[in-house]
Order: C-alpha cells, then sequence, then structure tokens
C-alpha cells in the first residue's frame, strides 16, 4: 500500500498569473523539449494539428472504405490514422489491402516517419488486420474504452517508415489482396 505521509501547510489550489510568473522565474533554462513531444514554436508548445484529410479508397467505381489523416506532429513527423470499410466490403480481406494502399500513398506524399492508430480490444477484425500488416502494439489504453456501460482496454499501434518500406519489400503485391 502507497504511505501518504500528510503534510502540514501543503494544498493544491487552482493556478493564478502570479504562480505562473513564479514558475517562469524559477524554472528558467529548464528545456520544454524535454517535457513534450509536442511541436514547440516561440517558446510554447502548441496542440496537434487536428485538421482530418479524409481518403476514399475506391475500389471499381465505387467508395468501398475511408482512411483518416490526423493530429499531425510536425515536431516528430508522425500523425493518427482511422478507417472503416462499408459493410457489404468487411470480411474479405479488403481492409487489408486499403491501408495498404493508403500507408503507400502516405509515406511517399509526405515527410511522415510514424503512422499510428487506436483500435478497442474488442474490435476483432482490427486488431487482426493491423497485426497481420506488421504494424507493432505500442501499448494498452487501458479502461479507455466505453461500451454499453462497460470499460474496455483500447491499443495503439504504430508503424515507423523504415518498417514499411522493408516489409513492403518483402509482402509482393499480390498478398495484399
Ligand atoms: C476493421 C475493418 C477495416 C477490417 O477490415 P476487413 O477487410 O473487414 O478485415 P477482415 O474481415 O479481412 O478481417 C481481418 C482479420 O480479422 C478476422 N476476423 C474478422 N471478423 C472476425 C470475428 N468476428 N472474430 C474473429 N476474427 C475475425 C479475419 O479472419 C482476419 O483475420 P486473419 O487476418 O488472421 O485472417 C472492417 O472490419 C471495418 O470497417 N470495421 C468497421 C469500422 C471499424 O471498426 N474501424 C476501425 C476503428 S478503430
Amino acid at each position: 500500500m502507497i504511505q501518504v505521509q500528510p503534510l502540514e501547510h501543503t494544498a493544491l489550489r487552482p493556478t493564478c498569473d502570479e504562480d505562473i510568473a513564479v514558475f517562469r522565474r524559477l524554472t528558467a533554462g529548464d528545456r520544454l523539449e524535454r517535457q513534450t513531444c509536442r511541436p514547440i514554436v516561440d517558446g510554447k508548445r502548441m496542440p496537434l494539428d487536428a485538421r482530418k484529410q479524409d481518403f476514399t479508397f475506391v475500389v471499381g467505381d465505387a467508395p468501398a472504405g475511408w482512411v483518416s489523416l490526423f493530429n499531425l506532429n510536425s515536431r516528430n513527423q508522425a500523425a493518427e490514422f482511422g478507417y472503416g470499410l462499408v459493410k457489404p466490403m468487411r470480411g474479405q480481406g479488403w481492409g487489408r489491402h486499403m491501408l495498404a494502399t493508403a500507408f503507400d500513398h502516405f509515406f511517399a506524399t509526405t515527410d511522415l516517419n510514424k503512422l499510428h492508430c487506436q483500435t478497442a480490444s474488442f474490435n476483432t477484425p482490427s486488431v487482426r488486420m493491423l497485426e497481420s500488416l506488421g504494424l507493432t502494439r505500442d501499448g494498452v489504453l487501458r479502461a479507455e474504452h466505453e461500451l454499453d456501460g462497460e470499460l474496455y482496454d483500447d491499443f495503439i499501434y504504430s508503424l515507423l517508415r523504415q518498417e514499411w518500406l522493408a516489409l513492403r519489400r518483402s509482402i509482393p503485391d499480390a498478398g495484399l489482396v
């Protein structure tokens, strides 16, 4: 059990402007780059670029699925992606083909070094598809995903540019369909 001794003269209160002035003065010289992985502009940490870029995966003439790119981090050249297929296309391996096409496109047309995504642990098709494409499970977000009053884990997966280039060389195109 964690023992926490009650200390006299301690408290937690909402931060006020005077506190910020003290923090600035007494942390001068600390490198912000060591405290955040986010972009830093003029000495301030910036939010990720949440603007979503949407792509449609077309089979024949028909829109079959979507892949989105968002939460771009210009500092570490990473971005998050989301995806889905229309119902009639699910369960036939098209998801794998769609994501492989998207990874080819994103790494060819941007300077991104990492693509990452978050999926529910109970989403078996999604999890198996990502693992079969060679993505690495970076971590588990415990009790992250509420569904019908229950909390489930989410998984984070990622893929580095060099990994995809190496995987791409080892899988013939036909193997992706
Ligand atoms: C996730 C999605 C893109 C996967 O694409 P897909 O082409 O349907 O994937 P597949 O049907 O080929 O299935 C992928 C794997 O899951 C397995 N699978 C599919 N349904 C399953 C089920 N109900 N139980 C167990 N395994 C299942 C397949 O056998 C396959 O495994 P394998 O690679 O070991 O053979 C698609 O199902 C989808 O659009 N789902 C709804 C949207 C969504 O969940 N998006 C992700 C949000 S994070």
